[in-house]
């Protein structure tokens, strides 16, 4: 399978890379500036990609990925600081807002004619920090809203796309130690990344447009 990755040269999205390799597949993984663990991988099965998903796909960077999409995985995302209510700026918002929720629908203008080509899946990567029903503690503005804002487009793909044989899963990959938690969670990339996988393998056992955590549990939201 054709498999393309955005955010991949470090945390959740490098485990996706690393556990696609391990299976056979291609694997097209997408970085900014700074390669990171990619640069240690060594397999005629990797391509890397400098992509900013803030940016509009160009022309020189289609061209390196591949015409049929198998998986679509809209990983990149950002937390942002200073989210209080006495503290988030509008400035932090918009960034925020850019990376987590606009960026996946930038991705998949730009690429859901090739993952229609391939009747392929993507997964889009919120966080139960978007679901209104989980919402406990308050804060947080620019990510929870960023989140919440990425489930509902997330539905509206997958209704969009159905007709193009093109499914879509929202994913919450549980509390993960990545960079963004400072390393600290209750699972590592391995368990998250293995369950989220299921979860796209198994996504026709799912309700359209299903908001699901890795280990295959649907989210209210
Ligand atoms: N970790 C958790 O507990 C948790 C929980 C819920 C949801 N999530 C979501 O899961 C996804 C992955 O999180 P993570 O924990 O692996 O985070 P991470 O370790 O902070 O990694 C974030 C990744 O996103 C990339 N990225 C950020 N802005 C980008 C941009 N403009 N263009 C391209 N790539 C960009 C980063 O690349 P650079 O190295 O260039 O910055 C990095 O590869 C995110 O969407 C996150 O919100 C994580």
């Amino acid at each position: 399978m054709n498999i393309v990755i955005t955010g991949a040269n470090r945390g959740i999205g490098l485990e996706f890379v690393r556990q696609y390799l391990a299976v056979g597949d291609q694997v097209w993984a997408c970085h900014r500036d700074d390669m990171g663990g990619l640069a240690q991988i060594d397999s005629g099965s990797l391509h890397t990609v400098c992509w900013d998903v803030t940016q509009e796909l160009s022309s020189e960077i289609a061209a390196q990925l591949p015409d049929s999409i198998d998986i679509l995985i809209n990983n990149a995302g950002v937390y942002g600081s200073q989210q209080q209510l006495d503290q988030i700026s509008a400035d932090m918002m918009h960034k925020v807002f850019d990376v987590n929720c606009v960026a996946p629908v930038r991705v998949v203008q730009a690429l859901s004619q090739r993952v229609a080509v391939a009747k392929g899946r993507i997964a889009n990567l919120s966080s139960k920090m978007g679901s209104s029903a989980d919402n406990g503690s308050g804060g947080c503005y620019g990510y929870r809203a960023a989140k919440a804002a990425l489930v509902i487009c997330s539905k509206s793909m997958a209704i969009d796309l159905q007709p193009q044989g093109i499914q879509v899963v929202t994913l919450h990959p549980g509390w993960v130690m990545t960079d963004m938690t400072s390393n600290n969670g209750l699972i590592d990339t391995q368990t998250s990344v293995s369950g989220m996988r299921k979860v796209i393998d198994d996504i026709d056992d799912y309700e359209l447009g299903a908001f699901v955590d890795f280990n295959g549990q649907l989210i209210p939201f």
